[in-house]
């Protein structure tokens, strides 16, 4: 008996209702958008796939909050993507104030609901959701991670000429060009990668992972949505089965790593309560290093967060 909301029913937000309902782990999708219709519509389609692939989740569209009460878990996707040329931080003065203003109208009608952010700039955008909010740290938190770690291990498994399923990887940091995808963390079925992988291949894709985001935006215009949105759903099914997987998300930090009073992404235990722990790593000199670098990025978008005095 749970139900999940998904504000924004854009590329992101209908792939995140759609991939869950296929999970058939959630009794009620709600799609919320500032466009009713098209929310409607999304819904709609996606409930008329059912039948097909056998499914039981009802998903309905609205543009209205009323409809979202008691939800166990929000996702939120609202606010606009990057075009060509943009930055996931471009996007601040836009959906800063989406982000906010959604969660408040989210926690209106839901008591203590989990609240899983998208919208970009992500760390600065959980950030706003959380001060929005008033909840526990514990149950405000990004997506970002599952979705650069994806890329990661698909372009390794490409690379290797090995399933996607035998690669295991850790990656933490922001989610923009200063990530850090973590090779001594990653391995395959088990094998270190840096034993199957020549190093100035594994530096390649590195660097490519950094900017994956940006590749597809060049791509089609317009950001990614499969990926990030079955991230988002195999996240809401770690939380609903109650699962205590091991992902890499966008956290509150209080000290670990050295940082606090922020989001940033780094490896958490998720289940029925959100974050059940922040794992922390042995981080080598250098790592920790490149952490810190990215954790200054966000920390320098959050200032521009602070000054726009969102009330
Ligand atoms: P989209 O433009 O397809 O969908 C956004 C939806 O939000 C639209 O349907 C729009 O009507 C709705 N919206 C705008 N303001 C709203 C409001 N106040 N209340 C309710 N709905 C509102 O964009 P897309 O591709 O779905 O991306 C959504 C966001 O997710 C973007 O900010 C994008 O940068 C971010 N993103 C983040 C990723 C991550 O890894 N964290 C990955 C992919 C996208
Ligand atoms: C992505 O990484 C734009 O954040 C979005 O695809």
């Amino acid at each position: 008996m749970s139900k999940v909301t998904v504000v924004g029913a854009g590329n992101v937000g209908a792939t995140v209702a759609n991939v869950l309902a296929h999970k058939d782990i959630v009794k009620e999708i709600v799609l919320l958008d500032i466009r009713p219709e098209f929310a409607a519509g999304k819904a709609l389609d996606s409930w008329q796939q059912a039948p097909i692939d056998y499914y039981s989740s009802t998903i309905t569209g609205t543009g209205d909050y009323r409809k979202t009460k008691n939800s166990d878990i929000v996702v939120i996707t609202a606010g606009i993507p990057r075009k060509p040329g943009m930055s996931r931080d471009d996007l601040i003065s836009t959906n800063a104030g989406i982000v906010s203003s959604v969660t408040k109208s989210i926690m209106k009608h839901s008591k203590n609901p989990i609240i899983i952010v998208v919208s970009n700039p992500l760390d600065v955008m959980t950030f706003a959701a959380y001060k929005a909010s008033g909840l526990k740290d514990s149950r405000v938190f990004g997506m970002a991670g599952i979705l650069d770690t994806a890329r990661y291990r698909a372009f390794l498994a490409t690379e290797l000429g090995v399933s996607p399923k035998d690669l295991q990887a850790v990656l933490m940091g922001g989610h923009g060009d200063t990530m850090v995808p973590l090779p001594r963390y990653t391995t395959v079925a088990g094998i270190p990668v840096t034993e199957m992988i020549e190093k100035d291949k594994l530096k390649a894709i590195v660097e490519r992972t950094k900017k994956g985001g940006g590749e597809l935006v060049k791509l089609m215009g317009t950001s990614a949505w499969y990926a990030p949105g079955a991230a988002a759903a195999q996240m809401c099914e770690a939380i609903l089965k109650d699962e205590n997987r091991i992902f890499p998300c966008c956290a509150r930090l209080n000290g670990e790593y050295g940082l606090k009073d922020m989001f940033l992404g780094v490896p958490v235990k998720l289940g029925k309560n959100g974050i059940e722990q922040v794992l922390e790593l042995k981080l080598n000199k250098s790592e920790m290093k490149l952490l810190h670098k990215s954790a200054q990025h966000v920390k320098d978008v959050m200032a521009v967060f602070n000054k726009m005095k969102i009330k």
